[in-house]
């Protein structure tokens, strides 16, 4: 069978202060009344027979309301504490039987053209049968730092990069044949789990013992707290010689950074003056001197002026928020 594993447990810290960890971003109903979330919902329900959603306990009332809106039948796995996405997927894969095909995709990223997206996943599907951990990869259009590169050949992957720095990336671009790590994965349960035992015996062996002591779905929070916190990119990706990659065509951005927001706004008209400047959550007339690329965003009780190239520095200011608690 095909389950739809939806990772739902990041807090969106590149985007405070539009969002909070009680209101994380996929969550805000801002386009046209409806939320990142649910339109990640909608976008897979025709394609996979079953859905887990892996959540954080903080906020998973607020993935509850939209499931039970869907009427979609579902897992819910509920972190205690979130271990990042090496730890999430494999709950998910734990789950499920081992020869499950998992279609990992996050919930905060906007996606047209469902037709490409549909023959994508399909093609994904195919690949994951025959036993490879498949990525999506979009072509660049910038040295962006804060994705995911790979490397490839045809659909051979050649090396998977994660978050290079601009230097790294500016020289990807050059030699052309790196693609966009688009974040959404698929494969076999029981494949992912193999690469993760053989890369990050730790993270398999603690989460598994976590998972193995959940209560209904919800996993205990001292068990978690032994997981070593580590992404998917880093701990599999960069690593397994079983990764694929169907280059996709759908429109596809990560609202994972204000940069990346202001440019999907820019393409929906949103106003821009004339120096690069932008003001996001206020229709109050706001004049920006001497400044160029700067964004403002307003929100009733924090404000964020930043300078556009440094969106990627914005998790510093969370965490520096979340550590004076
Ligand atoms: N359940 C759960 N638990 N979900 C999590 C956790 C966790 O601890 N941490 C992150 N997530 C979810 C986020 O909510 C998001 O939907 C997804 O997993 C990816 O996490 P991000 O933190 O947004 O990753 P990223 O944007 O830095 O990088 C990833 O995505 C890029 C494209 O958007 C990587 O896969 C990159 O390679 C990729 O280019
Ligand atoms: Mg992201």
């Amino acid at each position: 069978s095909i389950t739809h594993v939806i990772l739902t447990g990041g807090i969106g810290s590149r985007l405070w202060p539009l969002s909070r960890k009680s209101q994380p971003k996929q969550y805000l109903e801002i386009f046209e009344g409806k939320s990142l979330f649910e339109l990640t919902v909608e976008r897979n329900r025709g394609i996979a027979d079953k859905i887990v959603v892996v959540g954080n306990r903080d906020n998973c009332h607020l993935s509850h309301k939209v499931m039970d809106k869907s009427q979609a039948p579902y897992i819910n796995i509920v972190e205690a504490t979130p271990r990042n996405t090496a730890a999430a997927i494999a709950f998910a894969a734990f789950a499920a039987q081992a020869d499950d095909i998992l279609i990992v995709t996050p919930s905060d990223h906007i996606i047209d053209d469902m037709e490409k997206y549909e023959e994508a996943i399909k093609q994904g599907i195919e690949k994951a049968s025959n036993g490879a951990i498949v990525t999506f990869g979009i072509q660049p259009t910038k040295p962006e730092t804060g994705y995911g590169y790979i490397e490839r050949l045809g659909d051979k992957v050649i090396s998977f990069r994660e978050k290079p720095n601009e230097f790294t990336a500016i020289n990807f671009l050059t030699k052309g044949n790196f693609l966009w790590n688009s974040g959404m994965f698929c494969f076999k349960a029981s494949v992912f789990l193999e690469e993760l035992k053989n890369f990050q015996p730790e993270v398999y062996e603690k989460a598994k013992l976590a998972w193995e002591n959940n209560d209904n779905g919800n996993l205990d929070l001292e068990l978690s707290l032994a997981i070593p916190s580590i992404s998917v990119d880093y701990a599999v990706m960069e690593r397994s010689k079983k990764i694929k990659v169907v280059p996709s065509e759908f429109i596809w951005s990560d609202l994972g950074s204000f940069e990346s927001v202001y440019d999907y706004f820019a393409t929906k008209g949103h106003p821009v003056d004339a120096k690069g400047n932008m003001v996001i959550g206020t229709d109050v007339f706001t004049a920006f001197v001497g400044l160029r690329n700067t964004i403002f965003v307003f929100t009733p009780d924090a404000n964020l002026i930043l300078k556009k190239s440094h969106s990627q520095d914005v998790k510093y200011v969370y965490n520096d928020l979340e550590k004076e608690k």
